[in-house]
């Protein structure tokens, strides 16, 4: 099972994430590059490759390698919630899928980060909400919080979003609008883009069969139990060196999975 686990979460970084296994995330100090791209969207409607360059930014000494020192409690979901309500909320939407009433106008958008939190390190998302999306390679409206709010508010914080992505967080009320995330939803969205990639002649039938198989098993059976550290391309790299020490997949089907992925972005299939 945990093996299925590893490997239903490389997918979903894969599918889901759309996070980029070019050589760039090999190299997690290499400047991110921006494509221009900007439009940031929610998984909703499939994330941008603007989201991508995001995804592979290098993390601040200062913030990278630190593990959440707050446990998913209760009490800390509960707190997490009242905070994200109050603070995120408008933005990000009540279910953390990118659609507050205040997103309509940003660009680039809110993020779904009920989704992507669960594919982004500790020290990502503390990074991110510490120090907001001022300059590159970000140039959004995220604000600043490590003024405004304690350091245990924000570990909250990313407890409350990681559980609104997993069906496990304690419901605030719809406060400020927004849907909530909906594996169903993201389910039906994947198959999609897998069915438009093998018409358009992408990849071929047996493999999007293989991504979608392995994508089913997965969602009934995903607990937490990696390494949650680093950005969208350096926790897909760890992911993949692990399954191919496990022997769960050959060097060759990891190289196989960046390909295919590789193809999927080219094709402009991971919008
Ligand atoms: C004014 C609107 C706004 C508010 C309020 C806001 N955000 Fe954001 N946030 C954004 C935008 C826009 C982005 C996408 C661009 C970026 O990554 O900087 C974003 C991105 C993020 C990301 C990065 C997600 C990823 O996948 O890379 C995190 C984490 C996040 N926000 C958390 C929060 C939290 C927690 C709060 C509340 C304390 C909050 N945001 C409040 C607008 C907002």
């Amino acid at each position: 099972m945990k093996k299925l686990f590893i490997l239903g979460a490389l997918l979903l970084l894969l599918i889901g994430c759309g996070a980029d296994a070019g050589e760039e995330t090999a190299v997690p100090t290499n400047t991110p590059t921006s494509n221009g791209n900007g439009n940031g969207m929610g998984m909703g409607g499939g994330m941008g490759s603007g989201m991508m360059a995001r995804h592979m930014a290098p993390i601040p000494e200062e913030y990278a390698g630190l593990n959440s020192p707050v446990e998913a409690s209760e009490e800390s979901l509960a707190r997490g919630g009242e905070l994200f309500t109050t603070y995120c909320a408008a933005c990000h939407g009540d279910g953390g899928m990118g659609d507050g009433p205040a997103s309509a106008n940003l660009d680039p958008a809110p993020v779904a980060i009920a989704h992507t939190s669960q594919m982004l390190g500790d020290d990502y998302l503390y990074w991110r909400i510490s120090e907001g999306g001022q300059g590159d390679p970000f140039n959004s409206a995220m604000p600043t919080w490590k003024n405004a709010l304690s350091e245990q508010a924000r570990w909250d914080l990313i407890n409350y979003v990681r559980a609104l992505g997993s069906g496990t967080a304690p419901d605030m009320g719809n406060m400020m609008g927004g849907q909530a995330y909906d594996p169903t939803a993201e389910a039906t969205r994947q198959a999609d883009m897998l069915a438009q990639a093998v018409e358009q002649g992408v990849i071929s039938q047996d493999e999007a069969d293989m991504f979608a198989e392995v994508h089913a098993e997965l969602e009934t059976n995903m607990t937490r139990s990696m390494q949650m550290r680093g950005n969208m391309g350096q926790m897909q790299q760890v992911l993949l060196a692990q399954l191919v020490d496990l022997g769960t997949i050959t060097q060759t089907q990891a190289d196989q999975f960046n390909d295919i992925h590789t193809r999927l972005l080219e094709a402009g299939l991971m919008q």
